[in-house]
């Protein structure tokens, strides 16, 4: 299996644009899955650059409704005009999500324009894609969740009709799992039901430990300023320690957290940027 990172917040390339949001090819034995295409165009640049074909892919995950995640869809689509292969989505990734405060916010939606697109395809809580990956969401916590959620918000209707804004509850959310060669592989998006409960769900499906993580964590906020406070992070950081696996993160999981996470598990904790190859 090999996960190419084709945008994320940082790069050390210069052919290469960094920009806040996510996109990863995940090749396994049977399938290339197009995890998240980032905020906009630059998945386009990128991929073109690293002679990546993002048109020839057996299907697009969106991890979440959220536009540093998908809002590089309608780019997407305009460029893979021949591809059939399937958009997997959560119901209710189209909805309106909103990121502030309950008085002062901004759109962090998804174009609701798409969300009729033919090739847009509504996964349930667990979706077999092939032999070895499956997309899942998270129904139980028994961790906390990331303390920046709290910002987050979703638009639903009030009993008279009227739009009201509600805190999110991540349904729209899902991870991918996959299980080959004697590995346990998690992918996460943005980790907002949390990265333990996300782990503990995939261990259930999966039946065994996790041997690999790739995910941001969530433990900062860049639009917001959002930090978890030192002590959420080492307590997080000693979880990660005691379970067997190794992590690759990204994105939200923001320099300093990593730092700390670091410094608890040393080499089996790993930053990646736009460009990072992996193969487990
Ligand atoms: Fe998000
Ligand atoms: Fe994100």
């Amino acid at each position: 299996m090999k996960i190419t990172v084709l945008v994320e917040n940082a790069t050390p390339s210069s052919r290469l644009a960094a920009c806040h949001g996510l996109s990863l090819l995940v090749e396994t034995a049977d399938q290339r899955i197009l995890f998240d295409v980032g905020p906009d165009a630059t998945l386009l640049a990128n991929a073109r650059a690293l002679a990546v074909d993002i048109a020839d892919v057996d299907a697009v995950v969106i991890s979440h409704g959220h536009a540093d995640h998908g809002g590089g869809l309608g780019a997407y689509l305009e460029a893979t005009q021949g591809s059939h292969a399937p958009i997997y989505v959560r119901e209710g990734a189209f909805m309106e999500h909103r990121s502030g405060t309950f008085e002062r916010n901004h759109s962090i939606s998804l174009d609701p324009v798409l969300a009729n697109h033919p090739r847009v395809v509504r996964t349930a809580e667990h979706t077999v894609l092939g032999q070895s990956a499956e997309l899942f969401s998270v129904e139980r916590a028994s961790h906390p969740a990331p303390l920046s959620n709290a910002h987050l918000f979703r638009v639903a209707e009030g009993p008279a009709g009227e739009t009201v804004l509600m805190p999110d509850d991540f349904a729209h959310e899902q991870s991918l799992l996959v299980n080959e060669g004697g590995k346990r592989v998690l992918v996460s998006g943005c980790s907002h039901a949390g990265i333990l409960n996300i782990m503990d769900r995939a261990e259930e499906l999966a039946g065994a430990p996790l041997d690999v993580v790739f995910a941001g964590f969530h433990l900062m906020s860049p639009s917001l300023g959002d930090r978890e406070e030192a002590s959420a992070v080492e307590s997080l950081g000693r979880e990660l320690a005691r379970r067997g696996a190794t992590y690759y993160t990204f994105h939200c999981t923001g320099m300093e957290a990593f730092a700390r996470l670091r410094d608890m598990l040393g080499d089996r904790v790993r930053y990646l940027a736009t460009g990072s190859v992996v193969r487990v």
